[in-house]
């Protein structure tokens, strides 16, 4: 696999229509032949899963997408100003011990996806699962359960009566779940780092999150191709940075949510969280202490962390 660590190539890379996405139901079609084990419904969830697919499916599954997103749209804020309102009452107070994944990104994001499936629990804690199928080094074990999980959702009939609608629904809100509360509390975590003792009515908010848990997207080379020093044929898989410490930051900020046919659908929601939660903070005479962070070592695409501890003064 070829690394690109330079912002330009990258985004040129993202936007040509010589590099096509990496199908992960291939992978799990080739573990299921390797196994011997069943993996039809995961395989079916990749299918519909638009960072995976190309071409008129994808632009298909895209539309209906975009719909839903804009259709629960009031009611996505809706939920967010109810769940933001209860956070700031019973987590902000002096002296209290936060964990900004757990206490904080996390139930933003349930009240997030709740507005775009239906609100069950076991589908939410589906929707945070189904991430790890993307992990290289997940075990074999935790993907069959995952698979199963994927197996049990399809037969109900939650949400929508069409089973395609009902997947789509399940990887629009899947897509959202580890970028959004990763980069949140990432972000956060980089402010009350970087401002240490003072209090958050005198720290600079920044407009856009200034870390995110996706740092690299995938592609696959479908022509031979040539970027000065890099040699690309056809089949090569490619990881193209977006964000980095050796960008500038505004070459992170403009690749944050991807670019092109593949660019975020969460991107103004999740935008609109940011200026709703920094407007908030940045009213606060409160402090925050940075205690510890914990990342996870296996959540590859993502950066994820586990758990974030802040303590208010
Ligand atoms: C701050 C939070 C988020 C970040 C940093 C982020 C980042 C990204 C990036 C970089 C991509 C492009 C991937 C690629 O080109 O391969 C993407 C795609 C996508 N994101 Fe997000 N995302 C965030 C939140 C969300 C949320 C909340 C949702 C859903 C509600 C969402 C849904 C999607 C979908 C459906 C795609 C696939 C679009 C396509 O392939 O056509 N994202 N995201």
């Amino acid at each position: 696999m070829e690394l690109v660590k330079d912002a330009q190539i990258a985004k040129a890379i993202i936007l040509s229509p010589d590099f096509e996405t990496y199908s992960m139901a291939n992978r799990y079609r080739e573990l299921s032949r390797r196994t011997e084990m069943d993996f039809s419904a995961a395989v079916k969830l990749l299918e519909h899963l638009p960072v995976f697919i190309g071409g008129e499916n994808h632009q298909r599954i895209r539309k209906v997408m975009a719909k839903q997103i804009s259709r629960t749209k009031e009611s996505q804020l809706a939920a967010v100003h109810q769940s933001l309102g209860d956070l700031f009452q019973h987590c902000f107070r002096p002296a209290a011990k936060i964990d900004l994944v757990a206490d904080f990104a996390q139930p933003l994001w349930r009240s997030v996806s709740a507005s775009i499936v239906p609100r069950d629990d076991k589908i939410l804690d589906l929707v945070d699962e189904i991430p790890g199928l993307f992990s290289p080094i997940l075990s074999i074990r935790e993907r069959a359960k995952i698979n199963e999980k994927i197996a049990a959702f399809l037969q109900s009939n939650f949400g929508a009566e069409d089973e395609d609608e009902r997947l789509i629904l399940l990887c629009l809100a899947s897509l959202g779940a580890r970028p959004f509360v990763g980069t949140l509390s990432l972000s956060l975590y980089e402010i009350f780092r970087s401002h240490p003792n003072l209090p958050m009515c005198e720290m600079s908010w920044p407009e856009a999150f200034p870390s995110s848990s996706l740092t690299y997207v995938d592609r696959m080379c479908q022509a031979t191709t040539d970027y000065t020093d890099l040699k690309l044929e056809t089949g090569d898989r490619v990881r193209c940075v977006t964000q980095s410490p050796s960008y500038s930051v505004d070459e992170n900020r403009r690749a944050l949510f991807g670019f092109g046919v593949h660019t975020c659908l969460g991107k103004s929601i999740s935008e609109r969280v940011w200026s709703l939660v920094t407007h908030r903070l940045s009213k606060s005479d409160l402090r925050g202490e940075c205690v510890g962070i914990e990342m996870s070592p296996h959540d590859d695409p993502f950066k994820m962390p586990i758990k974030i501890e802040i303590r208010l003064h």
